[in-house]
């Protein structure tokens, strides 16, 4: 099907939405994106007439809840081109993902041992893994950046030692947009033996990844930024990797066998999958990614593209802006400051003119330190914006600005 954002739309009853006499425009797609129709009517249907346990029970809705579920399982190997199903772990989310691998890949690791991530993570992917050096006296390293907010490659061959076990990136910053190049990166480190893993909370919903040919080692990701819902999210880690690794918790399920004085554990996906998960989430979330891969997708990038260079020439023509990222290679969000103005005031201004932006650290403190500034106001834009809406969002930005000058 070809992109027409029209019918797009049209599949996001959320879209709709007034906010007081305000139609609502949503720029915070990097804190969660909205909800096709499909996915809605997925979890309604799941409730109304699917809703059971799964890996459970031998009665019929059991057996349909299972069905369903590891059917999503697949949809998401497919997406994704794992080689096997059974290396799509769900997770909570991304953060969720990332602490499985810190407490479980974690163990792996001895005194000494180095991990390697970027100045422009995520504290989801900075905090776990300073935790884990804390307890097992490992050596945290940073790829620092530049002033665009891109990382600095030339200093990654100092930084990876034959002591680098993991190195965990994300594919595109949160805060700045910036889409780092991961395929590089993991050749780099393939080269000296490192593992690494990518964090994918931000280009899944942008583009599409295909595991086995980027060859990385675990890739994270969350349902509800790609049009899923929330808390749930995959964990994909390569079968040696993942069998090599201790279960994370213990529970039904991941067990083969119990008694009361040892535990034999499951084969994989189960083995860090204990307790009963977050079914509709994983089901909801297949139901996003199957409504995704009928989609146009290079349409959609085509148009994602093009609303990040609407907005940054539109943007570009305000006094007083300052862009934070302006990487050769972004994704479409935009991270800026309004000189003399406070970012959570402009927020509020554009709140009240039905605009949804974020304002704050983004969860990117260390960003904020290399910059140092306290936040940005982050336009994040999803493939059911418009042209339009920006135009409308630079009107009520300038309005804004006029208030508090
Ligand atoms: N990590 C999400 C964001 O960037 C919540 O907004």
């Amino acid at each position: 099907m070809s992109f027409d954002v029209k019918n797009i739309r049209k599949q996001f009853p959320i879209l709709d939405t007034k906010i007081g006499k305000y139609p609502l425009i949503y720029f915070d797609n990097g804190a969660t994106s909205q909800k096709p129709q499909a996915v809605i009517d997925c979890i309604q249907t799941y409730y109304t007439s699917e809703n059971s346990n799964i890996h459970r029970g031998v009665h019929h809705l059991s057996q349909v809840a299972t069905e369903n579920y590891e059917h999503a399982r697949k949809t998401i190997q497919t997406y994704i081109n794992a080689k096997n199903d059974y290396e799509i772990i769900f997770s909570q989310g991304t953060t969720h993902g990332i602490n499985l691998v810190a407490s479980s890949f974690g163990k792996l690791l001895k005194a000494g041992d180095e991990i390697l991530i970027s100045q422009m993570e995520h504290h989801s992917n900075i905090v776990p893994w300073q935790m884990l050096a804390e307890e097992r006296g490992l050596v945290l390293k940073y790829i620092p950046m530049n002033q665009a907010g891109e990382l600095i490659m030339a200093e990654l061959p100092n930084l990876l030692t034959t002591k680098t076990k993991l190195v965990s990136v994300t594919h595109i910053s949160n805060a700045l947009g910036t889409i780092n190049p991961i395929a590089e990166i993991i050749q780099a480190a393939h080269k000296i033996g490192a593992k690494v893993l990518i964090d994918g909370a931000q280009s899944l919903q942008h583009e599409q990844i295909d595991v086995q040919a980027l060859d990385c080692d675990f890739l994270v990701f969350s349902g509800h930024k790609v049009f899923g819902p929330t808390g749930v999210g995959v964990l994909y880690g390569k079968e040696e990797l993942l069998n090599a690794m201790p279960p994370y918790q213990g529970g039904g399920d991941m067990i083969k066998t119990v008694t009361l004085e040892k535990t034999t554990y499951n084969g994989l996906p189960h083995k860090f999958e204990a307790g009963t998960p977050n079914i509709i989430g994983g089901i909801g979330f297949g139901k996003a990614i199957a409504w995704l891969e009928e989609q146009d997708l290079e349409g959609i990038k085509k148009h994602e593209t093009d609303l990040l260079v609407h907005a940054t020439e539109k943007l570009s023509e305000i006094d007083g802006i300052q862009f934070y990222g302006t990487a050769e290679k972004k994704g479409s969000t935009i991270s800026f400051l309004i000189e003399g103005t406070h970012p959570y005031d402009i927020g509020t201004l554009l709140n009240q003119q039905g605009i949804a932006v974020r304002t704050g650290h983004h969860c990117t403190q260390p960003i904020m330190d290399f910059y140092q500034i306290p936040g940005t106001i982050r336009a994040s834009f999803s493939f059911y914006n418009t042209k339009e809406e920006i135009d409308q969002f630079i009107i009520a930005l300038k309005k804004a600005i006029t208030m508090l000058s």
